[in-house]
């Protein structure tokens, strides 16, 4: 078609908040992430899919800085514009906007919920030890907004009942609730959840979904997640990146990748991740 003939207005095209490009990882003769291109963009819940080693985790690491790529770049949109995320120092992660949940959780076991969550926040305190010894009114503003937060995230994650319960006595689906108010406790522009789902049963999966689309709805924050239930990544996802072997096979709604035959053919072997997906597709 003549451009020039049907002139079309150009649509500004949003900024994405986070884009990797060619990423790669070895881990000695094991190319864990191999040439893995992807934009997220602001507001979306993207979802990683693929078999055990695929590289999902490998992702999330490089994403929060515990891995450095072998070769290749990730950018983001951070409070102060547009950052090379891969050059970013570990502990500043946090304080960029960027929050995350563990595959298998990692909460302080022998202290209360509300304790747990003042705890996250404190990534994002802006006040130094000085200050904090003197207690002075920066200090002091600073722990109250943390305790609003902690309050205000209770509340929206319907965790009243356990707000002074120790972790070690919760039911393993609260405790996984619990994992993403201490996350959300930071205000993240991005929230990063491995395997949302995993020991969940079906009724705390769906319940699981709904607080994931909250989180993106009601709070705009942006989601990217590895998800092995198809059923919680086809309710929740706007987009999905399945991988396998390092290896990018698929990209697009879940519907478009489910239907991928590349995709298809990775899951055989798995009878429950086979039906799953054909549960999806039909
Ligand atoms: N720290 C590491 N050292 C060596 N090999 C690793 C390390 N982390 C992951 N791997 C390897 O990288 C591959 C991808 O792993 P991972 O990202 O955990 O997969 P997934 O999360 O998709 O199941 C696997 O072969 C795994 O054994
Ligand atoms: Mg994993």
């Amino acid at each position: 078609m003549n451009a020039a003939m049907n002139p079309t207005p150009v649509q500004p095209v949003p900024q994405p908040l986070l884009s990797a490009r060619q990423l790669s990882v070895r881990f000695g003769g094991v190319l864990a992430v191999n040439n893995v291109s992807f934009d997220v963009q602001q507001g979306e819940v993207f979802t990683l899919i693929g078999p055990n080693g695929a590289g999902k985790t490998t992702v999330f690491n490089l994403i929060s800085r515990i891995y450095t790529p072998t070769s290749g770049e990730i950018d983001y949109l951070g409070p102060q514009g547009l950052i090379r995320l891969t050059e970013q120092a570990p502990q500043d992660v946090a304080g960029l906007g960027i929050a995350r949940t563990f595959q298998n959780i990692e909460l302080f076991e022998h202290a209360t919920v509300l304790h747990n969550l003042l705890i996250g926040r404190h990534t994002q305190r802006k006040t130094g030890l000085w200050q904090d010894l003197l207690f002075t009114r920066t200090a002091r503003e600073a722990e109250l907004k943390a305790r609003e937060k902690a309050e205000e995230v209770i509340e929206f994650l319907d965790l009243q009942h356990h707000r002074d319960a120790m972790v070690a006595g919760l039911p393993y689906g609260v405790r996984k609730v619990v994992e993403v108010a201490r996350a959300l406790c930071t205000e993240p522009k991005l929230l990063l959840l491995d395997e949302p789902s995993s020991g969940l049963n079906v009724e705390e999966t769906e319940d699981m979904a709904f607080w994931i689309q909250d989180i993106k709805n009601d709070l705009g924050i942006t989601v990217l997640m590895v998800e092995h239930d198809m059923t919680l990544v086809s309710k929740v996802s706007d987009r999905v990146l399945a991988m396998n072997q390092g290896e990018v096979l698929a990209m697009g709604t879940p519907r478009e990748v489910q239907s991928d035959p590349g995709v298809i053919e990775a899951y055989l072997g798995s009878v429950d991740d086979v039906s799953s997906l054909r549960r999806q597709t039909a």
